[in-house]
């Protein structure tokens, strides 16, 4: 980033100041430098004045937030991890009296403790513009009936969608994730215009319409906003294909805030934009912890700008992507789709692989459904990588062996990696009502 505002003051344009928050920002981009630098400034303050971690992680890399001048400082400070949140769990991490806390959400993880997170009041209202801004550029409008079928409760999937559909001045239509029929049932009674919900969630929901005679394609729903886990160009085309829908890609993680980070617009769908005079991202070599110039792909990294409850400093989101410009809201920059979680990262004989990988080579297969499991086992010293697919129709072994042996070679020739491919019987393989789980280790497991 070339040219970086020094000037401490807040230098948005009073019309700028005078737009909700909910609005799409029309700033420019030096504007919007300004606007960070500032916000940054006060959020470092406030996490080395309230937070002991911050206090301590900042004084081990020997930097004062009284040093700072310019945006350029941001790689002078200390990383957070998911580890540093749960050292600190439940509520170490805020930076305000517990009691200032109006709301926590917490994310499961697959091991240990949950991370907690916590929202003041003003938190909340920022998450709720920032998630009424998102639906707007995904092609929302006020006054549409919103189905949201995120998971309400500690994910921050459904109540995060929630508020921003009653920002927005839209009807929400809080549903939760599960009870599959009667998610179609109250989508065609209702008739939303869009729909909130995971990608793979959304295909079940396709399969249940089919299942009744229902046409997808004929229903209300005209935008798709789908994110809280990886999902490729591929399975848009195939969603667009079926129901004739935009099918748009929404980011978030709840250390950040939840959903709502960053948002792809519907005229462009080019990936997503971040709102960064709330975020201020970085991309890192996961290795090395350098900064990677704009363009190239690493660790994507975030600093809270507005947050109080639980501001984050340079918190490692363990997502890869990269930073690309703005388009369709031209100040803030783009992060391409993701293309997967370093946790997600096979090592198939020294090729690394990812499950979003997989998913463009399975739906290139039009008699395969888009369901797929990536299984990891270790019989010797090598792990191996069994690809579990189904059929969309019951095929005869004959069919059944030429779609696994052409799916394993374009995967030798695509991605470089050895694997077997194992079609089995349509509806067998795992459905989820939230995030998908592609990878099952049973590394270890005999
Ligand atoms: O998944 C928040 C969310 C809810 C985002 C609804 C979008 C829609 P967590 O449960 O904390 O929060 O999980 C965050 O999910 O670090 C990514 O690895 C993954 N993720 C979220 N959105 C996307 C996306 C919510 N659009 C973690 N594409 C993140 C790929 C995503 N991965």
């Amino acid at each position: 980033m070339g040219t970086m505002t020094t000037e401490s003051a807040d230098t948005r344009p009073a019309e700028h100041a005078a737009l909700p928050d909910h609005e799409i920002p029309t700033m420019s981009v030096d504007e919007l430098r300004g606007t960070q630098l500032e916000r940054l400034r006060q959020t470092v303050r406030t996490a080395y004045d309230n937070v002991p971690h911050y206090r301590a992680a900042f004084e081990a890399k020997g930097f004062h937030p009284d040093e700072w001048q310019s945006l350029d400082d941001v790689a002078r400070m200390p990383f957070t991890t998911k580890a540093d949140l749960r050292a600190n769990y439940p509520f170490g991490m805020f930076a305000v009296p517990r009691e200032q806390v109006v709301r926590v959400h917490a994310s499961s993880g697959t091991t240990g403790r949950p991370t907690v997170v916590g929202y003041t009041k003003a938190d909340i209202d920022t998450w709720a513009d920032l998630m009424a801004r998102s639906i707007r550029l995904a092609g929302g409008h006020p006054g549409d009936i919103v189905h949201v079928a995120y998971g309400y409760g500690l994910f921050t999937g459904g109540l995060g969608a929630h508020y921003g559909v009653e920002r927005l001045g839209a009807t929400v239509v809080p549903v939760s994730g599960g009870m599959t029929e009667r998610q179609v049932q109250l989508i065609q009674d209702f008739r939303p215009r869009v729909i909130m919900v995971t990608p793979s969630y959304f295909l079940s929901l396709l399969d249940q319409m089919e299942s009744e005679g229902i046409d997808p394609a004929a229903t209300s729903l005209q935008v798709g906003i789908f994110g809280a886990e990886p999902w490729t160009e591929a399975m848009r085309q195939e969603i667009e294909r079926r129901t004739g829908m935009d099918a748009v890609d929404i980011y978030g993680l709840s250390e950040v805030m939840g959903p709502g980070v960053a948002q792809e617009a519907a005229t462009t769908k080019d990936g997503l934009h971040i709102w960064e005079d709330h975020f201020f991202p970085e991309v890192i070599d996961p290795i090395t912890e350098e900064v990677l110039p704009d363009g190239e792909v690493g660790e994507l990294v975030f600093t809270s700008l507005t947050k109080q409850a639980m501001p984050v400093i340079r918190y490692r989101t363990r997502d890869l992507t990269r930073l690309l410009p703005g388009t369709a809201v031209p100040s803030m920059r783009r992060m391409e789709k993701i293309t997967g979680r370093t946790d997600d990262m096979m090592i198939i004989r020294g090729v690394n692989v990812f499950p979003t990988q997989i998913e463009e080579h399975v739906l290139a297969e039009p008699r395969l459904s888009p369901y797929f499991q990536c299984v990891l086992t270790q019989p010797g010293r090598m792990v191996e990588l069994t690809v579990l697919v189904e059929p969309l129709t019951r095929l005869d072994a004959g069919a059944a062996d030429e779609i696994a042996r052409t799916l394993q070679h374009a995967i030798k020739t695509h991605i470089g990696t050895t694997c077997r491919v194992e079609v089995r019987d349509p509806g067998s393989i795992e459905r989820s009502i939230g995030k998908a789980r592609r990878i099952v280790d049973e590394r270890g497991t005999g």
